[in-house]
């Protein structure tokens, strides 16, 4: 396997089991906030990444490569306001879209086309996670007052209205 590719997947590993972190401490800040409907959201998305990494790392094992597992830094537990956590989910699943679509087409040039078809699957649930967090911040924009409209989602969407 090219070097240059297994590295990028190496840290790519690195990235998601960070995602992972970040959205753990996300959903932690909601829980401590009372917004049960978020910080279920949020765990369930750390989970999510947890398993991408698991994807990465049980790829590269079938390809017989040997794996690096670099430091993960530490998780913002508070927010300056219940909007942030959102709004930085959304940039760095864009983030992770980029890298993603640049491993992508280095493996295309490489002609390494296991990885290419291997990522596919990365750039299509790209689409969806990032829409995800837009639509959220979408729907939490068309109220003007930003805690009020926590609130009403959040007690919407536990009663399985939403
Ligand atoms: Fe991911
Ligand atoms: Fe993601």
């Amino acid at each position: 396997m090219d070097k240059e590719i297994k590295e990028l997947l190496e840290s790519q590993i690195n990235n998601e089991l960070q995602a992972s972190y970040n959205y753990l401490g996300a959903s932690i800040y909601y829980q401590l906030k009372g917004l049960n409907y978020f910080a279920k959201l949020f765990y369930e998305q750390s989970l999510e990444e947890h398993e991408h990494a698991m994807k990465i790392k049980n790829y590269l094992l079938d390809r017989d490569q040997f794996i690096n597992l670099k430091n993960i830094a530490e998780a913002k537990t508070d927010f300056s306001n219940l909007l942030e956590p959102i709004e930085f989910a959304l940039n760095s699943e864009k983030e992770v879209t980029k890298r993603i679509s640049y491993i992508y087409d280095l493996s295309l040039q490489k002609k390494d086309y296991l990885t290419a078809q291997f990522l596919s699957w990365f750039l299509e649930e790209q689409v969806e996670e990032e829409s995800q967090f837009k639509n959220l911040l979408d729907k939490i924009k068309t109220i003007n007052d930003i805690n009020l409209a926590f609130l009403i989602l959040n007690e919407k969407s536990s009663n399985g209205k939403s």
